[in-house]
């Protein structure tokens, strides 16, 4: 694995480049534009395909000659992209068969981008002959820094169900299971004649008339983060030998919106992870759902540093309704990144295009041009990431740990359950937004990863759990750690089976309780709790067999019968939460947990102040972001990087303003 960005000091600053759209006299005003900005690195050619190769065969490399060029001259580093992320016109004509299909088999044609199927052979060969020959004319380019796959690999299409899918489906069963019975035991095939005598029988779970099998559907959800991802790992290995100095990787969607690509086993397959996030306009707790992202991302990058890779200046064009960005946000988004480990922020695009699709979608450079306040705030910001290159390879401390695992995400989403109300992102957002208003940085790790580190271990609906995992979130609380899990978690294993005997089966004897039925609230239906909160959605019928009950319901099916208990377990502790708590209830929950576990925040910030520490060789850094109206007086010693100024206990953070504090 190369382990350094060649070339590239500091936190990098850039974003998108696509110059392809642009006539000369642009392009050049775009190198003095980005000097003016600070930008150190640019993505480039990421839908260069068409203009490099338009008709096939024949190749027009000269504008991306002048800019790699042009850019070095710069000074400024090239992430440059395969130019695969959209097959050219000429391509999805003669070869339709690459198209990818929907469930009820719809070709999805092209005229937008992501047209392909990677299932396909025939496009793998065309992408990985681009990727080589890209490679081969840029290998000794000076400006080469970072190798960009494709981009954003299952954005559009995460799930193809084409008959070149169905092969490649087939294919990673036969190797998952090795044989048909085993496949059959697995689906429980026993159900509704499902049985096969043949892996070619099998089909990708299409539209059906009722229900598809569940396991068949995992899998399938399985099968289709690894495809995507073999597509990922024969570009990269294609490239490689061509430059084996320079790190590769593709674009992530850690957020909380991005369910399809388990990331974790794609981050294996990178040399440093990048990430693209976007705030959604609409959601009030937006800097929230950013801060669970880049935990993620950092989860995922093995709390290693990551890239920011993509995020916005302002509005963007997919959203119903899309708003520019307050006063401050720009710098709050970009910093909270930095805070939870990004060491670059970069950005969709670096000009706003003139005609396309994404017109409409903000960018460093906006319509109005370089007499904007946009521009004017991206300089600051450059200026800003500018001064942050000590802290550059640092890592985010935390003492508390949220479990996300992608398979239970998928699991429990799947159709015919007894609520379709139990949504995986629900209580993953309700309890890393406690944390967050108090203060705390939160890690996002898998149930199998290392807990060692954590004293308060929060497990939201964790449906389906491998023996492994639970064992793993048993022992941190067996070690000592307090560990809080709710409800519809360790209800199946990996294969969707119930584990029977009681709910929730996996947890069933480290939480000392045992349900035997569900009883999912109705539609708009509310139950109360014994300490005057309320809850909604979900409750069940708890028996103690070793726990004791903190909360109980007063009223409803369930009244006189425990909400949420607790269980001395080795030198930890063990709760359970068998209702969704409203947000007092939830609060209340999470000061009782950081209590009894002793996890404090860095310093002792109001709700809606960020402060994160990050620790490397040249340091212990904080990076507050104050989302407040207020000031803000904290109580610090070292020097701010951005101002050069001197820190003292009692130094002032501005409302809406952030600070990155050197500490000594
Ligand atoms: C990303 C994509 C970019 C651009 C951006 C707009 O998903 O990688 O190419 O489309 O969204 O927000």
């Amino acid at each position: 694995m190369v382990e350094s960005i060649h070339g590239l000091r500091g936190v990098g600053f850039g974003g998108d480049y696509n110059p392809e759209q642009w006539p000369d006299d642009v392009r050049l005003a775009d190198l003095d534009l980005m000097r003016e900005a600070g930008v150190t690195i640019v993505s480039l050619a990421i839908f260069g395909w068409a203009s490099i190769e338009p008709r096939e065969g024949s190749y027009d490399w000269s504008w991306l000659d002048d800019t790699m060029d042009r850019l070095h001259e710069a000074g400024i580093r090239v992430s440059l992209a395969t130019a695969t992320a959209s097959p050219p016109p000429w391509l999805t004509r003669k070869h339709p068969e690459i198209l990818p299909r929907t469930a009820d088999g719809s070709v999805l044609s092209p005229g937008a981008r992501q047209s392909y199927s990677v299932s396909s052979r025939i496009w793998r060969d065309y992408a990985v002959g681009l990727a080589v020959a890209v490679a081969r004319r840029y290998a000794d380019h000076p400006a080469l820094t970072l190798w960009h796959v494709d981009n954003e690999i299952g954005c559009h299409v995460p799930h193809d169900f084409s008959d070149s899918a169905a092969a490649a489906f087939r294919r990673w069963l036969r190797a998952r299971y090795g044989d048909i019975d085993s496949l059959n035991a697995a689906w429980g095939t026993a159900f509704w004649s499902q049985r096969y005598g043949d892996f070619e029988d099998v089909l990708p779970p299409r539209a059906a008339p009722s229900h598809s099998n569940p396991t068949q559907q995992l899998d399938f959800a399985r099968y289709s983060s690894d495809e995507l991802l073999s597509y990922y790992v024969e570009l990269r290995d294609a490239i490689r030998p061509i430059t084996p100095e320079i790190p590769i990787t593709t674009n992530f969607m850690c957020t909380s919106a991005t369910k399809w690509m388990d990331y974790r086993r794609w981050a294996a397959e990178v040399d440093i992870v990048a990430n693209d996030h976007y705030t959604i306009a609409a959601d009030a707790e937006r800097e929230i759902e950013l801060a669970l992202s880049a935990d993620l991302t950092r989860g995922v990058a093995g709390g290693r540093p990551w890239l920011l890779m993509e995020h916005s200046s302002g509005a963007v064009n997919w959203q119903p309704r899309n708003r520019a960005k307050g006063p401050g946000e720009l710098m709050r988004n970009s910093l909270a990144h930095v805070a939870r480990g990004a060491d670059a922020v970069m950005f969709f695009q670096w000009r706003a295009s003139q005609a396309g699709a994404e017109k409409f979608h903000s960018a460093l450079v906006p319509h109005a041009g370089r007499d904007s306040q946009v521009f004017r705030d991206v300089v600051a910001l450059g200026a800003a990431v500018g001064s942050l290159a000590p802290l550059t390879g640092s890592v985010v401390q935390a003492r508390a740990a949220l479990i996300w695992d992608y398979e239970a995400w998928w699991a429990v989403e799947l159709d015919a359950h007894p609520s379709a109300d139990v949504v995986y992102m629900d209580r993953m957002r309700a309890l890393h937004a406690a944390l967050w208003r108090r203060g705390i940085t939160t890690d996002v790790v898998a149930s199998t990863d290392d807990l060692d580190a954590y004293d308060l271990v929060l497990v939201p609906t964790l449906y389906l759990v491998s023996d492994e995992g639970a064992a793993n979130i048993a022992a941190a609380a067996e070690r000592g750690a307090s560990v809080a899990i709710t409800y519809f978690s360790g209800i199946v294993d990996p294969n969707d089976h119930v584990r029977l005997g009681g709910y929730p089966g996996a947890f069933r004897e480290l939480l000392g309780v045992r349900v035997d039925e569900f009883f999912p609230l109705l539609d708009g239906e509310t139950t109360m709790l014994d300490d005057g909160t309320t809850a909604d959605l979900w409750s069940e019928r708890v028996e103690l067999a070793g726990a004791e009950a903190v909360r109980m319901f007063t009223d409803g099916a369930m009244a006189g019968r425990p909400a949420v208990t607790r269980r001395q377990v080795g030198s930890g502790a063990a709760w359970y939460v068998a209702t969704r708590q409203d947000e007092s209830g939830t609060a209340a929950l999470v000061d009782a947990l950081l209590a009894e576990s002793g996890v404090a925040p860095v310093l002792d910030v109001p709700a809606g102040m960020e402060a994160v520490r990050r620790v490397g060789e040249q340091g212990s850094f904080v990076v507050v972001v104050n989302h407040t109206d207020e000031v803000v007086a904290l109580d610090l010693n070292g020097s701010e990087l951005i101002t050069g100024s001197l820190v003292e206990p009692g130094f002032k953070v501005p409302a809406g303003g952030c600070a990155v504090v050197q500490e000594v």
